[in-house]
């Protein structure tokens, strides 16, 4: 079983300033829900209930957001408002909450080893909350805990992009297996087109086996002089212990300002239905 569920939510959001100069990006909304909300219920439809937060300098936000505001509540308690509140309350009610604060910003992998305290010695589900995903039936994280039971091993999320956006993502290439899944034996985080062996790209959903924290403390800064995630699971994709998972569902870019548009155009039209 998979309980545990790790958030990164360190980073500054520079690509939404001034929007994020004084909250955390993962608190923009999509209509009337922050992004990191609906990563949280993606999260416990999955089946994780405890849900760990990698956060910084700034991100208080976040932790008064999957609290109780008890003044606000007991004013608008018995009023048609209080439905408002129902989504958020069920999470706060049905979920645990964790912190720890990356002090320095070394990368998404220097994020899931700071995480590793709240995590402990089991397999876990990381969401990257800039990319909001959105299930054909199955939310996106329950469906690779599925692939997780099947194979036992690490697992990520990807979908093809065109070969000019390969440079900004994790690219995977291996041996196809089905329609869905791939074993996995390269992984290169962020190559130029002319190096990326596909164009199969990981988005923010990972299924990661524990063995990943130590083999992130003796990985050492890649692209951008950071610790990479990305290199330490092609250790693990070395040893066939990598499945990538053509997801069923949409994905949106949350980080950038089209596909936060797209996706705030997306809910809006589920919304007016
Ligand atoms: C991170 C990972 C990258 C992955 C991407 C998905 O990059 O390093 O491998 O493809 O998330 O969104 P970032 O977008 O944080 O630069």
């Amino acid at each position: 079983m998979i309980t545990k569920c790790l958030f990164p939510a360190a980073g500054y959001g520079t690509r939404f300033l001034p929007a994020t100069k004084a909250q955390p990006k993962e608190m923009l909304p999509i209509l009337n829900k922050p992004l990191i909300q609906y990563g949280v219920e993606e999260a416990m439809e999955a089946g994780m209930f405890n849900i760990a937060c990698v956060t910084g300098r700034g991100k208080r936000a976040i932790e008064d957001h999957f609290d109780i505001t008890f003044e606000l509540e007991s004013k608008i308690s018995g009023t048609s408002k209080e439905e408002q509140l129902r989504c958020i309350r069920e999470l706060i009610d049905n979920c645990t909450f964790s912190y720890t604060r990356q002090t320095h910003m070394r990368g998404l992998g220097d994020a899931i080893l700071t995480g590793e305290t709240l995590i402990g010695n089991q397999p876990f589900g990381v969401v990257l909350a800039d990319d909001l995903c959105v299930g054909e039936s199955d939310g996106v994280l329950k469906q690779m805990v599925r692939v997780y039971e099947k194979y036992q091993c690490s697992v990520v999320a990807v979908q093809e992009v065109p070969m000019d956006e390969v440079d900004k993502y994790g690219i995977v290439s291996g041996v196809r297996l089905d329609d869905e899944h791939m074993r996995v034996d390269r992984m290169v985080e962020k190559p130029s087109s002319a190096d990326a062996p596909s164009n199969l790209a990981v988005i923010g959903r990972y299924i990661l086996t524990p063995d990943i924290f130590d083999i992130l403390r003796n990985t050492p800064a890649g692209k951008h002089g950071e610790v990479q995630l990305t290199d330490a699971l092609q250790a693990q994709a070395a040893n066939g212990k990598v499945i990538a998972y053509r997801f069923k569902g949409q994905r949106f870019d949350c980080g950038s300002i089209e596909g936060f548009v797209e996706a705030t155009n997306f809910f809006f039209a589920r919304y007016k239905k």
